[in-house]
């Protein structure tokens, strides 16, 4: 992204901004689609990632379904224009007011998580999914993993075996879903997921109209090649999946907008003490949380052409733990300088929060020649409102 679209968007709209690229997240969905196109597929946008409706609208246009994991994230897909057939419904832990809910929606598919949730269907038709966890290992960062045996997500395979034996009629088991993990780069762990779904289903005779595989795929946040491997991807994982001769669902996420997204922010102080440097911004882990979370690395860049310095790069928020990048080398910045953390259009405004009373940013996409709003920025006004009865006589 050219350095003056940030200068402009951060004059237009103030600090801090997330900016989305419309044309790299075309790109990225082209990308999936040709990595998958000898398959019958269908890829579903797992809206936890980013569910902003302009580019839940934009990412529809490509002929995307969405992946949804709250009653929220429903209503905010069906205001985008996805229609309930193309909408899958994930999510563990579903109360019955969910259930009730989604029942009423009938949705393509809701994808039912354990044993115990079968029972909240009571009597009411549904077209399900059973999310298998199939105990694999993605080789991703703990707190994404969620295919290990030890992890919250799906049934074993011993449980599903049950779960479809004792079956209710007014259940319609269309499917089976898995999602192994999030940021995964190797193929080898999809290789043994599915392999052994492959073996459940050619074991048990199920008849399946559909596999869903989930999500997973990593992108390159450090710049120095490792992401998904497509190429192995198309080679090795396609193959498999066809085997199964049904349509296969995708739940990308991370893959389609992550690389598409940049949080623009202004250095409010350059700090210096005995042992280290600070840069401080006025984008906080309240607006960006995966490296104080996940340790996640984003590459952040400062805008001018100053002397390199090592730095610890953090926020403004009171938790030592509000740390972007640390000892990483950098421009060395003067306060007002703009600094742009890249990679963020997935799990990054869908993950903020009011942490210090932060105000959430605005979001703004860039399509080539404009800049359009997209969401506007948070106000005291609108954090108080909610605490406010008609005429709340205690403030
Ligand atoms: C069930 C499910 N599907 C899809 C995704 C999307 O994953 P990703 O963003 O890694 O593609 C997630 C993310 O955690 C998920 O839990």
């Amino acid at each position: 992204m050219n350095r003056d679209i940030f200068f402009r968007a951060a004059r237009e709209y103030g600090t801090p901004l997330y900016l989305y690229d419309l044309g790299e997240m075309q790109r990225r969905i082209k990308l999936a689609q040709d990595t998958l196109n000898s398959l019958d597929f269908k890829i579903f946008f797992a809206m936890k990632a980013n569910s902003n409706p302009y580019l839940l609208r934009f990412i529809h246009s490509y002929g995307i379904g969405a992946d949804v994991v709250s009653i929220n994230e429903y209503k905010m897909a069906r205001f985008a224009r996805f229609r309930p057939e193309e909408i899958i419904v994930n999510g563990n832990g579903k109360s019955m007011e969910d259930l009730e809910f989604y029942i009423a929606q009938n949705p393509l598919c809701i994808n039912v998580d354990s044993k115990e949730e079968i029972a909240k269907f009571g009597n009411k038709n549904a077209r399900i999914a059973l999310r298998i966890n199939p105990d694999v290992d993605p080789k991703t960062h703990p707190h994404i993993s969620t295919g290990l045996k030890e992890n919250k997500f799906g049934m074993d395979f011993e449980t599903a075996k049950e779960v479809i034996k004792t079956l209710p009629s007014n259940l319609r088991l269309a499917g089976l879903h898995c999602h192994i993990g999030s940021q995964i780069t190797k193929i080898d762990p999809f290789i043994e997921a599915f392999s052994s779904i492959e073996r459940f289903v050619k074991s048990q005779g199920i008849k399946l109209e559909f596999l869903n595989v989930g999500g997973g795929w990593g992108i390159d946040y450090k710049k120095d090649g490792t992401e998904m491997d497509l190429a192995g991807y198309k080679k090795k994982i396609v193959p498999l999946l066809s085997n199964f001769n049904v349509p296969i669902y995708f739940e990308l996420g991370r893959f389609i907008t992550a690389s598409a997204g940049y949080l623009i922010s202004k250095v409010t102080e350059v700090k210096r003490n005995p042992y280290k440097n600070f840069v401080i911004l006025d984008a906080s882990m309240a607006d960006l949380i995966r490296p104080s979370l996940y340790d996640a690395y984003h590459e952040i860049e400062i805008l001018n052409d100053g002397e390199e310095m090592i730095s610890d790069i953090g926020g403004r928020i009171c938790e030592s733990g509000d740390i972007f990048a640390r000892s990483r080398k950098i421009r060395t910045p003067r306060p007002g300088d703009l600094a742009v953390i890249h990679d963020v259009g997935s799990y990054g405004y869908s993950m903020a929060s009011n942490y210090n009373l932060s105000l959430r940013p605005a979001e703004v996409a860039f399509d080539g020649e404009k800049l359009i709003l997209i969401r506007k920025r948070e106000r005291f006004e609108d954090i108080l409102n909610l605490c406010l009865e008609d005429k709340n006589e205690n403030f």
